[in-house]
């Protein structure tokens, strides 16, 4: 019979339903997951960020209501888009600036009162939108922890996120910034380490303009942002005149001399037009400009000429550990010297050039004794070779002459 079977059937897919309907309304809904239906693109870019990694929510930063599948009903209750570039930052520091949400991170709270006190910051504050904000340089979903090398804020991807804005010609003319800072960068010693070498010990712009407080450093600062890791050589040039007499005269130490984003490597011998550029041709400070180049190309000359023995001696298979070590100790007072040159003084150069030139000398007198010593020996050796072949040849002719006598 058929009809029994037919409502058996009904029987069991009404059954079935119910289940299925059961199974689904059981499932937690969380509140990421109705805003994520109905913005497929946000929650899958939001899904690879550390926010997403820390269950912050959608509705955390946007209110609204997260378990409506009705548009208006969604967007209802203190909703923020966000699309108002004006709010960002003081939203982000809802909780960046809590400190009991962030201690267990370990996390500093400073980022927005620091970011206030930045040429951005001030910018915003009165209404100008253009200036960075928080998203510009940490993306807006997908934000990622600075040391992930993915992020937008990895040392070797800020000049990339910097110059979005620093690097826009037309936009940098409205604010009287010069556009080139980027491309200077990028070029220079700094740039190339980090983005060539992939050094991190070399500075990112945010190194010499502070993270969050994005602001050029002043006359009288400058020496500080650089001594951060050019310590020896600040140190030198805080011990000359050169400190106290540029900044009474605004002219920015360290950056007059070496350019802020276009540092290259200077020889020695810069020394020479360098002094004369803000001094003079022929005044003092120039002639003691030459007086430390020359100081210093000596005492290089007489090391290399050192060391070029040094060589010479380890191929006529001589002893050279103790004096090549001594070179070695020669070429880091030259290396000192470098750094000294900053107290534009002629007695602290002297004193390492003089250094390394005696050791140098002390060195090549050593080797051309030991090597006079072989030639010498050499010599001796050949002498008495030659001798006793005479002596033989002597002998030899003497047999010969008497068997030839004795023949006839
Ligand atoms: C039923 C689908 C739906 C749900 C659920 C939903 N939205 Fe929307 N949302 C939309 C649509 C459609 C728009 C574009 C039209 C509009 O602005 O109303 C939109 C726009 C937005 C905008 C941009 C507004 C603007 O002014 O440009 C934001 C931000 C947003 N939604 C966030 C959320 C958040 C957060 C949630 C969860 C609390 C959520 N949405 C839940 C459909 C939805
Ligand atoms: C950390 C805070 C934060 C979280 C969490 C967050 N948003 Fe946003 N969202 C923003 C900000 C800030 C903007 C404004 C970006 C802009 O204007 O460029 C924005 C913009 C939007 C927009 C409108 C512009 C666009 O990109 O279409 C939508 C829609 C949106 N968010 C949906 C979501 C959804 C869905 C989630 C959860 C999956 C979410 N947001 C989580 C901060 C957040
Ligand atoms: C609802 C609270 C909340 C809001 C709003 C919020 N965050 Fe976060 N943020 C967190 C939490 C929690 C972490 C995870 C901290 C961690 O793991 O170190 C985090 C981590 C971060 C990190 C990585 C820090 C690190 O080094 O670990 C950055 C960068 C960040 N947030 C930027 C932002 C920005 C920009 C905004 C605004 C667009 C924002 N946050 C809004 C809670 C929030
Ligand atoms: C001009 C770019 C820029 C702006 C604007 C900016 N940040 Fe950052 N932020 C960075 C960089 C770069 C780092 C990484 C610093 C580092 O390597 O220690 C960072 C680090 C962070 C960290 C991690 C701090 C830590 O010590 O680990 C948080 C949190 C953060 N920013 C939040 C914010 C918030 C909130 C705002 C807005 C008030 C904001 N940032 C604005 C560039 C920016
Ligand atoms: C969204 C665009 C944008 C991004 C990204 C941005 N800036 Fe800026 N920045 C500006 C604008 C616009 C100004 C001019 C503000 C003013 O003068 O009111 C400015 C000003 C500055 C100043 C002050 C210059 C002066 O002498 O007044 C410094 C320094 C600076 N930014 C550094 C940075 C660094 C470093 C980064 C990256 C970590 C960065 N900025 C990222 C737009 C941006
Ligand atoms: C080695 C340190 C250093 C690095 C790295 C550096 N800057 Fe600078 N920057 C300075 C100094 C110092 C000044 C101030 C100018 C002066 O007095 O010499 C300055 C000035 C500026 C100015 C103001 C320019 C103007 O026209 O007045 C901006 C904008 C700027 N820097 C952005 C950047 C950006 C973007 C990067 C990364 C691509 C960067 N800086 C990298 C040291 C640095
Ligand atoms: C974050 C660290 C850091 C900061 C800040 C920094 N530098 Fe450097 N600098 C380096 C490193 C690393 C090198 C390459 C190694 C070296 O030669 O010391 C370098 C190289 C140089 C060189 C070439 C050295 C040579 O061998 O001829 C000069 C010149 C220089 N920096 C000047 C400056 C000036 C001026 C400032 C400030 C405006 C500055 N640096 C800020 C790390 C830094
Ligand atoms: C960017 C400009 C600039 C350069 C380049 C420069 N100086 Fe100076 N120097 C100054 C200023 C400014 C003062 C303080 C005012 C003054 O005394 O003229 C000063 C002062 C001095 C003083 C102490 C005061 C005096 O008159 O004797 C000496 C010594 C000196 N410089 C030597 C040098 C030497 C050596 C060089 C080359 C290595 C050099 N300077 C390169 C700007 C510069
Ligand atoms: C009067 C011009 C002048 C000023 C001011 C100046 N330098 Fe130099 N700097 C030079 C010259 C010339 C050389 C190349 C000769 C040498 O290596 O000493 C040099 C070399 C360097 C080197 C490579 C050699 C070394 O010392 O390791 C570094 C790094 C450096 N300067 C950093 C700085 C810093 C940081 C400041 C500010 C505290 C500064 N300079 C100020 C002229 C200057």
């Amino acid at each position: 019979m058929r009809p029994p079977r037919r409502a058996q059937l009904t029987d069991g897919l009404i059954a079935g339903l119910i289940g299925a309907l059961w199974t689904l309304a059981s499932v937690p809904v969380s509140a990421q997951e109705m805003c994520g239906t109905c913005h497929p693109e946000n929650r899958v870019s939001f899904e690879d960020s550390i926010h997403h990694a820390e269950t912050v929510t959608c509705s955390e930063c946007h209110g609204g209501n997260p378990e409506s599948r009705e548009v208006a009903a969604a967007h209802r209750g203190g909703f923020h888009s966000l699309t108002n570039r004006l709010e960002v930052p003081e939203m982000c520091a809802t909780c960046h600036s809590d400190l009991t949400r962030m201690r267990a991170y370990n996390l500093p709270v400073d980022q927005y009162a620091i970011y206030l006190t930045s040429q951005h910051g001030k910018g915003l504050e009165s209404g100008e939108t253009r200036v960075a904000i928080c998203t510009d340089c940490h993306g807006v979903h997908d934000i990622r922890r600075p040391r992930d090398p993915s992020s937008s804020t990895h040392p070797r991807h800020i000049s990339e996120t910097c110059g979005r804005c620093h690097g826009d010609e037309a936009l940098m003319q409205e604010f009287g910034l010069d556009p080139n800072v980027v491309a200077d960068y990028r070029s220079s010693i700094h740039g190339r380490m980090l983005l060539e070498e992939g050094s991190l010990a070399a500075p990112n712009c945010t190194s010499c303009h502070g993270v969050h407080g994005a602001t050029p450093p002043g006359v009288g600062d400058i020496d500080k942002v650089c001594g951060a890791c050019h310590e020896q050589t600040r140190r030198a040039f805080l011990e000359g005149p050169h400190y106290e007499g540029m900044t009474a005269a605004a002219v920015s130490e360290c950056t007059s001399c070496h350019s802020n984003h276009a540092i290259q490597q200077f020889g020695i011998e810069r020394v020479e037009s360098l002094c004369a550029e803000c001094h003079g041709e022929g005044s003092d400070q120039a002639v003691l400009g030459h007086k430390i180049h020359t100081l210093i190309d000596s005492a290089s000359e007489e090391v290399a000429a050192a060391e070029e023995l040094v060589h010479r001696a380890d191929q006529a298979a001589l002893e050279v550990e103790d004096p090549m070590s001594r070179v070695e100790e020669a070429k880091t007072y030259l290396t000192e010297a470098l750094p000294a040159v900053h107290a534009v003084s002629l007695e602290p150069v002297e004193q390492l050039t003089r250094r390394a030139q005696s050791i140098a000398e002390e060195v090549e007198h050593e080797l051309y004794s030991k090597l006079d010593r072989r030639v010498a020996k050499i010599g001796l050796v050949l002498f008495w070779f030659y001798l006793l072949m005479t002596i033989a040849v002597l002998v030899i002719f003497r047999r010969r002459l008497r068997s030839e006598t004795e023949a006839s």
